[in-house]
């Protein structure tokens, strides 16, 4: 459940927790017509500081690019509004959560006419897939439901729509007792979970499948491909076959909610050894290191949320 904090940005202002509503005939319940993020702000021993905070605004503007919505306010003026949320509701490690939607006024598909409404909440949050996922690992599935086809729903974008499909996946891997399942695209060919990027790992090489395969460009997904390669480790953005999975040495998602996950078993069939593999440590060693500052930010990854000029 969400735990309420006073604040939420609406527009260029604050809000009340409580007035953050919309009209039930907003075009948006209707019609899935939203582009959101998900964002992790992170305690960090230089106090909180947001993950990647550029990297998300701008998949936020092109996803509203891609459903033609204007959002009506620049990068760095979005970006400012949630690093001055985290402020005024005085968080310490949050998740946030910015989302535009077509608001209330024609409610026909074709409603450009309708307002662009802009919100930006954060609340706290904890492990995404369970607090002992990050060292032992899920058990997963590989879904009877593909991710949208090509020329359907534009998977690049992060859009309220295109999370019909994912609510589909997870709650068929849920109702089977399976924590996530793992999706194929149209082609038969491995594509993503429900809210995760996913890696493959065999004889020492990294596989991920491309962006043509239907997958969200995950910004977790691109951080492991720079860390990956920082360390050696060889990544290869390639079609995955359903097979590849069952016989790899590891495989482990990606993903602000997720982090790095190592999957344990897909379809009962142990991966590897049956528990977070070398090479899955190792990325998470990078990855958290950045974040509890055993790593330096080479890549100026965190935005402080106190620092005068907080965005990178
Ligand atoms: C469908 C899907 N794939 C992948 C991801 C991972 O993306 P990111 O690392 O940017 O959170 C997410 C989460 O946003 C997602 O919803």
């Amino acid at each position: 459940m969400l735990t309420p904090t006073a604040k939420i940005w609406h527009n260029g202002r604050f809000i009340r927790w409580e007035d953050a509503t919309v009209h039930v005939l907003s075009h948006v319940v209707s019609y899935g017509s939203s582009v959101f993020e998900g964002i992790r702000c992170y305690s960090t021993p230089q106090g909180p500081a947001v993950f990647r905070l550029r990297e998300h605004v701008r998949r936020m503007l092109d996803s509203g690019k891609i459903y033609r919505m204007d959002l009506g306010f620049t990068a760095d003026e979005l970006a400012e509004a949630m690093l001055e949320l985290v402020r005024v509701n005085q968080m310490d490690a949050c998740y946030i959560r910015p989302i535009a939607l077509r608001g209330y006024g024609d409610i026909g598909v074709h409603a450009t006419r309708n307002p662009i409404d802009v919100y930006v909440a954060c609340w706290e949050w904890g492990k995404y897939l369970g607090e002992e996922a990050l060292a032992e690992g899920v058990d997963v599935c590989v879904s009877s439901w593909n991710r949208l086809a090509p020329n359907t729903l534009p998977a690049l974008a992060k859009a309220g729509g295109n999370y019909m499909n994912s609510q589909l996946i997870k709650m068929e891997a849920v109702a089977n007792g399976y924590t996530e399942g793992i999706a194929l695209d149209t082609a038969g060919y491995v594509s993503e979970g429900s809210g995760e990027n996913i890696f493959v790992v065999r004889d020492g090489r990294i596989h991920t499948p491309p962006l043509g395969a239907s997958v969200l460009p995950g910004i977790t997904r691109d951080a492991i491909l720079a860390l990956a390669k920082e360390i050696g480790i060889p990544v290869i953005e390639t079609i995955v076959p359903r097979e590849m999975l069952y016989i790899a040495d590891e495989v482990f998602f990606s993903g602000t909610a997720a982090e790095i996950t190592p999957i344990r078993s897909i379809d009962r069939i142990t991966i590897g050894k049956g528990h977070r593999g070398p090479v899955t440590e190792k990325l998470q060693t990078e990855f958290f290191g950045v974040i509890n500052g055993t790593r330096p930010d080479r890549h100026g990854w965190l935005s402080p949320v106190y620092a005068a000029a907080a965005v990178k």
